[in-house]
């Protein structure tokens, strides 16, 4: 782990796709059902398109959480109480914390954790010019992996997690059980999570959600195959991918993915990588509940 001065703003950095990328890239591509973890969308390009998925007017997940946030945000933090350490999983642009921050009594540091490191020291400089007394501490982290968080929050202060923008659906439910067990021994005893999921509904508007008029989450899609192009200095034929996001009702879940419509191969170093015609991608899960 690093240390990094950024003005007056302290970042723990784990470094956490320096390695991996490649690696995990490869073995994706390489099982008979591909496969790419989600969490590499958010290199800075993909931040900045995610964030567009969410001004779609299709996409009702952000405005309908930050509407509840709205109105419950003064519950929410009564029940969190004074002087808490907040933890934001994959905060990207800390806007939703706000809501909470100004209902907040004296919370004594705010700790955003993400895997895009740009983003992350902004959002986090802006936060800190808003909330001048908060103390911002930002880890950039692959919080899918076991690491443990820097001796930074003050342990009499009651950790408490905040999971927002139903993220917690794109982990498979099996995960789901292991991410909640790891979050719960970062907190500690008598820790806290606020957590958010959405719920399961009509098909059509699930599926409209997915696959917005606007293209923004073909783009965030595409981005993926984008970042390889760069990482691994190849060539990838864009057009012969389109994105294709439905409802899996026996699964509960929306399914992204890219779609090859042609036969296409590549080479990622000394991998040779191999798309049958109408071989699907999958990019990410998303499991509404109930
Ligand atoms: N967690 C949100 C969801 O599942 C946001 C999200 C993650 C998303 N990856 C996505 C939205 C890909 C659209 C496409 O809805």
């Amino acid at each position: 782990m690093k240390i990094e001065q950024h003005g007056t703003l302290t970042l723990h950095d784990f470094e956490p796709v320096v390695d991996t990328f490649r690696q995990e890239v490869i073995a994706g591509l390489t099982r008979k059902q591909k496969y790419i973890p989600s969490k590499f969308f958010y290199d800075e390009q993909g931040s900045l398109l995610f964030k567009k998925i969410c001004e779609q007017e299709e996409y009702y997940l952000t405005n309908c959480e930050i509407k509840i946030l709205q109105r419950y945000g003064k519950e929410m933090a009564e029940l969190i109480g004074s002087n808490c350490a907040l933890i934001e999983f994959g905060s990207g642009s800390s806007d939703k914390i706000r809501l909470l921050l100004e209902h907040l009594d004296n919370p004594t540091a705010y700790i955003p954790i993400d895997i895009e490191k740009k983003i992350l020291v902004e959002s986090s400089k802006s936060l800190a010019q808003a909330y001048p007394e908060l103390t911002v501490l930002p880890v950039c982290a692959d919080y899918s992996h076991d690491f443990d968080l820097p001796d930074v929050v003050d342990s009499a202060s009651r950790r408490v997690a905040f999971f927002p923008g139903s993220t917690i659906g794109n982990l498979f439910p099996t995960a789901v059980k292991e991410f909640l067990r790891k979050a719960a021994r970062m907190c500690g005893l008598g820790g806290g999570m606020l957590a958010s999921v959405d719920l399961k509904k009509d098909s059509s508007i699930l599926e409209r959600a997915y696959n917005d008029k606007a293209g923004a989450a073909t783009a965030f899609n595409f981005n993926l195959l984008h970042r390889i192009e760069q990482e691994f200095d190849v060539a990838i034929p864009m057009d012969a991918f389109k994105h294709y996001a439905f409802y899996n009702e026996e699964l509960g879940c929306i399914e992204s993915h890219l779609v090859c419509e042609r036969p296409v191969s590549f080479t990622l170093q000394d991998t040779n990588i191999t798309f049958e015609d109408g071989e699907h991608l999958r990019i990410e899960y998303s499991f509404k509940y109930t």
